[in-house]
């Protein structure tokens, strides 16, 4: 079973001799392996159980240093990097070859980000490689935000959990990279739409896909429960499911008058960021319930 701790050498011995560490990042806590070691690539891809032609985002620890894993960095996308890293942004950018193909499922391009969180930028520096690391839970299952959430899922596959606490944004970052001079959005996440088009105009959205290998994470089954998850009116959800048990999760607080075996709210005061730092733990809560 994995350890749970603080200990930033102990994560960097294991990185160095090929093995996976959980990290905590403040988005959600990435199954982390040298991004260079092709071999070290290949174990989250049998970890996570995830299809190899699903690449993963690389974490490195400043913007300078990002700079040895591409070959350029757009104008649009340097303001962008300037701007929100560190931070819950992934940028698209053409790859040197040192990034081997399976990181980048074959794709000339790889996604890099610099991840706002004390202990994944100290850990990042203790190593002289870059980290890959997609969100550590099994394929197609809900994001973790916590080192528990890891333990209960992978902890019989990895030797060690770096604990850095919850994740304080709590949705993965938002993926973006520029087609001719548009600014295009592939993953809505932790970084507001809003923010990048107050600092850069219009950006669009290319959130179509579905089990295309050529774009990011967007496949029909993502972040899902266990349990059948209903969206809409409860009342209406709830006429068209008679006799079965149900839970609620709602966004700010509300009261129902129909019967509910269990009631979770996102944010009682409806705060957006409150509600994101929150709802992959309490889907997970909701699927653990008996
Ligand atoms: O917040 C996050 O981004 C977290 C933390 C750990 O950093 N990581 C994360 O990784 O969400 P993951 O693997 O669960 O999702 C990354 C998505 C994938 O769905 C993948 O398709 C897309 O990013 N992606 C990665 N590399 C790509 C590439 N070279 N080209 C296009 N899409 C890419
Ligand atoms: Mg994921």
């Amino acid at each position: 079973m994995a350890l749970i701790g603080k200990d930033i050498l102990y994560a960097a011995e294991l990185l160095k001799t090929g093995q996976l560490v959980a990290i905590p990042t403040e988005t959600v806590y990435g199954l982390a392996a040298n991004a260079l070691d092709p071999l070290a690539i290949a174990s989250v891809f049998e970890v996570k159980k995830r299809p190899f032609f699903d690449p993963l985002i690389v974490h490195t620890f400043s913007l300078e240093k990002a700079r040895d894993y591409v070959n350029a960095i757009p104008a649009p996308l340097l303001k962008l990097a300037q701007h929100f890293w560190p931070g819950p942004l992934t940028l698209l950018l053409p790859k040197k070859e040192l990034i081997p193909d399976l990181v980048t499922s074959g794709s000339s391009k790889v996604a890099i980000r610099v991840p706002a969180h004390e202990l994944a930028l100290k850990l990042l520096k203790a190593v002289d490689f870059p980290l890959a690391a997609p969100s550590a839970n099994p394929f197609g299952y809900i994001s973790p935000t916590q080192p528990e959430h890891v333990a209960r899922q992978l902890g019989k596959e990895i030797n060690y959990i770096l604990d850095g606490g919850a994740c304080e944004v709590g949705l993965e970052s938002t993926i973006v990279g520029l087609e001719g001079d548009t600014i295009c959005i592939y993953r809505l996440g932790g970084l507001p739409r809003e923010a990048i088009e107050a600092l850069s105009g219009n950006v669009e959205l290319r959130l179509n896909v579905s089990g295309d290998p050529k774009a990011p994470g967007q496949l029909t089954s993502h972040y899902a429960p266990a349990k059948p998850l209903l969206i809409g009116d409860v009342g209406q959800l709830l006429k068209a499911n008679p006799g079965k048990k149900t839970a609620v999760l709602s966004f700010g607080k509300k009261e129902f008058s129909e019967k509910i075996d269990l009631q979770l709210c996102l944010s009682e005061t409806g705060n957006m960021k409150e509600a994101a730092a929150n709802l992959f733990s309490a889907l997970r809560q909701l699927d653990e319930s008996a």
